[in-house]
């Protein structure tokens, strides 16, 4: 039996979709800006793909992309003058920032209400309390994909305990009633707790590390790793092909959870301007 594919790009276009139709209805543009540091040049490209997003779904977005030099000092006063700003509703600090600035230090300068990302402790902390806040991007998108699958009481596992997928993904199943395992680079047998599950979420950024026999037949996996291989081909955590015809349900990479991940930025650009403007 093939497992059935979890189409991320059809169910994020068609949220970006909601989204534009919301943002048309609301007679305004929720204000979106991007803070980027240096020349990292994977977020180059990912902070176009945002602005670009941002800007077909009706959103007011712009980047300031400040030089590798500057100074902690000036990140954060310039993220406090976003704070201050009535037309901003969402702030996004791109990471990485450069060596010389802490990236926690500009996280918890953003103001919470407008913490797009979900990263502010603030915001950690609600989720982590079962209380409404903004919710990091990927873990949200990830929850959209999991929409037909039945949560309650089912066992997951979510491989990998970043602040960024691992940690608040774990929150929001949980949220979902499902039991939950944080499996780590430190677990014994990562093979043994993976093949327990009904639902895996592997974010850990290793290549293909999730094989066939660590599934447990029908189960639903979802891939949050982009790992880009000696040949140039981009792969997932999960070996795609042989783990398919043992799974129910699979996201691919590409075209799984990274489409959501924009998706969800906008989603909660949404909610942040209407939490913020009534
Ligand atoms: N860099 C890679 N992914 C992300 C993300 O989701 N948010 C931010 N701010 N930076 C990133």
């Amino acid at each position: 039996m093939a497992a059935r594919i979890i189409d991320g790009k059809a169910v994020a276009a068609q949220l970006r979709a909601g989204l534009a139709a919301r943002v048309a209805a609301a007679g305004y543009a929720p204000g979106l800006v991007v803070v980027r540091v240096g020349e990292d040049p994977a977020s180059g490209v990912y902070v176009r793909n945002k602005d670009r997003a941002a800007k077909e779904a009706g959103f007011a977005s712009r980047t300031i992309h400040l030089p590798e030099a500057t100074t902690q000092a000036q990140l954060l006063a310039q993220i406090a003058a976003l704070n201050a700003d009535a037309a901003v509703d969402g702030i996004l600090v791109q990471l990485p920032l450069p060596d010389h600035i802490d990236a926690q230090a500009a996280i918890n300068a953003v103001a919470p209400e407008k913490d797009v990302d979900g990263f502010h402790p603030i915001n950690a902390g609600r989720l982590a309390s079962g209380q409404p806040g903004l919710v990091p991007c990927t873990p949200r998108g990830v929850m959209h994909l999991l929409a037909g699958t039945e949560l309650r009481g089912a066992r997951a596992v979510v491989l990998g305990r970043s602040q960024i997928v691992g940690r608040p993904m774990a929150q929001l199943l949980l949220g979902a009633d499902c039991t939950v395992t944080i499996a780590h680079s430190r677990t014994r047998d990562l093979a043994a707790e993976c093949s327990r599950a009904d639902i895996v979420v592997a974010a850990v950024g290793r290549a293909e590390m999730v094989r066939a026999d660590w599934v447990k037949p029908g189960a639903t996996i979802i891939d949050v790793g982009i790992n880009r291989l000696a040949d140039g081909r981009l792969v997932g955590d999960v070996a795609f092909d042989e783990v398919a015809a043992v799974a129910g349900a699979i996201t691919p990479v590409p075209g799984g959870v990274g489409p959501m991940t924009i998706a969800c930025l906008l989603e909660n650009t949404l909610d942040a301007a209407m939490a913020r403007r009534g």
